[in-house]
């Protein structure tokens, strides 16, 4: 459903007691925010240390930074999504840093989200065009392929993150306009009560410019992320985007009759 999410993708950093630090100062301190989901992606190594913290059924969640496609077997060092599921309810695929330094193609994507959506998991599939150009074909291809064979009807149980890769870690973020426009061509593709979001140099100045689009459901935040009180600042931010963010709710009214 469309909603209010910001998710933190840790990637490959924090040991076991920064990790531990870093939840606990998250969970304490967005307790009474409400209007917005937020998902933690600590290194896998962390994914069960990191859900005992935070604790089920709360304002935070956990995912996973990525999973094979295959349930289980002899495929040494991977983790499958019915192994995630037990601990957490999403799993981020097809970053960018995944197809760029593990070579994931889209059909690796297409079956990830394949295999996540089977176990349970919500897919936090990721797309968007690695060199700056002001079209949405890129981004708009990848979805496309990561979707194949997947009915219509899951379309609500994914999220999509527009991450463009020239934004990604660069401190250049994507500017609002543009990223809206993007959004809603993506839009398209998937269910209109698909949650979108936007990832790539998000920090706690610049989060309000997205929460005041309403063709953006979220974030998606990489470096900020490793930063509690920075975090915490965006997450408050986006649990107040309902109150500049009105027409979100409209959307949703229309797209209940759409549906
Ligand atoms: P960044 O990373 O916020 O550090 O740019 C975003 C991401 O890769 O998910």
């Amino acid at each position: 459903m469309r909603r209010p999410i910001v998710v933190a993708n840790w990637k490959m950093h924090t040991h076991s007691a920064d990790a531990g630090i870093l939840a606990t100062s998250v969970r304490n301190n967005v307790a009474d925010f409400e209007g917005v989901s937020i998902i933690i992606c600590p290194p896998m190594i962390w994914l069960t240390e990191v859900a005992s913290i935070i604790g089920k059924g709360g304002r935070l969640e956990v995912g996973a930074q990525n999973a094979f496609f295959e349930a289980e077997g002899a495929y040494t060092g991977e983790v499958s999504p019915t192994m995630i599921k037990d601990v957490a309810n999403y799993v981020i695929v097809g970053h960018s840093e995944r197809r760029e330094y593990f070579g994931e193609t889209d059909l690796d994507v297409n079956e990830k989200t394949i295999a996540a959506l089977k176990a349970g998991l919500t897919p936090i599939i990721c797309v968007g065009e690695r060199k700056k150009k002001n079209n949405p074909d890129e981004p708009v291809s990848e979805l496309i392929e990561a979707l194949a064979h997947i009915p219509k009807k899951n379309y609500k149980d994914i999220i999509v993150a527009y991450e463009p890769v020239w934004a990604i870690g660069t401190g250049e973020n994507a500017d609002p306009i543009y990223v809206s426009k993007i959004i809603t061509k993506l839009r398209e593709i998937v269910h209109s009560n698909t949650s979108i979001l936007y990832g790539g140099s998000v920090n706690s100045g610049n989060a309000e410019s997205y929460a005041k689009m309403p063709q953006v459901d979220g974030l998606l935040v990489g470096g900020a992320s490793l930063r509690a009180a920075d975090f915490v600042k965006i997450c408050r931010t986006w649990s107040l985007s309902k109150n500049f963010k009105n027409d979100l709710f409209v959307i949703k009214e229309e797209d209940e009759d759409s549906n």
